[in-house]
């Protein structure tokens, strides 16, 4: 059975203008142990897919319609009491600047402890001696536990965060820009630990960011999102060397593997649609200089290529 099943997700926000779709129809897998990242400039609705899937959606924010398949387990129809229950244990997010979150009077360790003590109804002492092991597992010494936040550098509160959120042995652990306001140097050793920890643990991971150049490196396939939908996905090999999406060729311009300039200087990609007043036809072509007529009336489907590729591109894989 697969870990994750989302099919055909719609989620929606209640805004003062009227709703806003911010995942449109929008259906990924993954298996166990597999590594997906999800990938799109700002605004283009990741984050909201994750809090659709950790069902951890503001008031304002609803699923609108699909199903999210938890090991055959539907999270969109299971009661809220359940997914209290199940919350940390299914799936854990790890937000960009979580770090920040992080209680500054509070030794890290007991915010640690706090965390297994709420979500797995064990002991104190039990408890401090497991945030311990979890502060192993994310390769910091034990005796950090004692620490104030203070105490530690950016990307070891954000390793805290990831042990904490490895509280409950989570089968998903999703990154939300996990890395995003960390030095390059250090963005790389999270990289590293999050890739050893799901070989280590054999959760399935989630890895959302803007920067398409890191997912090369950390992560089995890739799912390219843009205004509310997947435009491409397939294997890393597909995305970056059988780039079938406008919209890909572009992230991966902008973004080069090499360190080095970017190809393409910012601003003369432009900026994603307002959600609220989306063109007509294909939601990328106002960017796109291949688009045609057909891409200026017709929305494409998104559609399988060739193995696990598929991309909603009139012309994708045809020039
Ligand atoms: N709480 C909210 N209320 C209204 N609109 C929201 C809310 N959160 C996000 N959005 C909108 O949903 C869209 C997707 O946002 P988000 O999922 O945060 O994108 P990303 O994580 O890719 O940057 C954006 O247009 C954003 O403005
Ligand atoms: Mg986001």
């Amino acid at each position: 059975m697969k870990l994750l099943e989302v099919k055909n997700l719609k989620t929606c926000f209640r805004t003062s203008r009227g709703e806003l779709r911010a995942v449109d129809d929008v259906s990924f897998n993954l298996e166990h142990g597999e590594s997906l990242g999800l990938v799109g400039e700002s605004g283009c609705g990741k984050t909201t897919s994750a809090l659709s899937i950790a069902r951890l959606l503001p008031k304002e924010g609803r699923i609108g319609g699909g199903e999210i398949l938890l090991e055959g387990v539907d999270l969109v129809r299971v009661s809220d009491e359940e997914i209290r229950k199940r919350r940390w244990k299914d799936v854990a997010i790890v937000f960009q600047g979580a770090m920040n979150s992080l209680n500054p009077v509070m030794k890290v360790g007991l915010q640690i402890a706090e965390a297994i003590v709420l979500h797995e109804g064990v002991g104190r002492d039990e408890a401090m001696k497991r945030a311990g092991a979890l502060l192993e597992l994310v390769e910091m010494p034990a005796a950090r536990i004692g620490h104030y936040p203070h105490e530690f550098s950016g990307g070891m509160k954000q390793r805290a965060m990831i042990a904490m959120a490895l509280a409950c042995s989570p089968k998903i652990i999703i990154g939300d820009e996990p890395t995003t306001a960390l030095d390059v140097m250090v963005q790389a050793q999270i990289l590293d630990l999050l890739k050893k920890l799901r070989k280590e643990l054999g959760m399935g991971m989630i890895l959302i960011t803007h920067d398409l150049s890191i997912l090369g490196e950390t992560c089995d396939r890739i799912a390219v999102m843009y205004a509310g939908k997947i435009v491409e996905t397939g294997t890393v090999e597909d995305v970056f060397k059988k780039t079938s999406h406008p919209y890909t060729e572009k992230l991966i311009a902008c973004f080069p593997n090499v360190e080095g300039a970017k190809m393409i200087p910012d601003g003369i990609m432009g900026a994603p649609p307002n959600m609220m007043d989306l063109p007509a036809g294909c939601r990328f072509h106002p960017r796109c200089e291949k688009a045609t007529e057909l891409c200026r009336t017709v929305e494409p489907e998104i559609r399988s290529i060739a193995g696990k590729h598929a991309v909603s591109c009139h012309y994708g894989g045809e020039r």
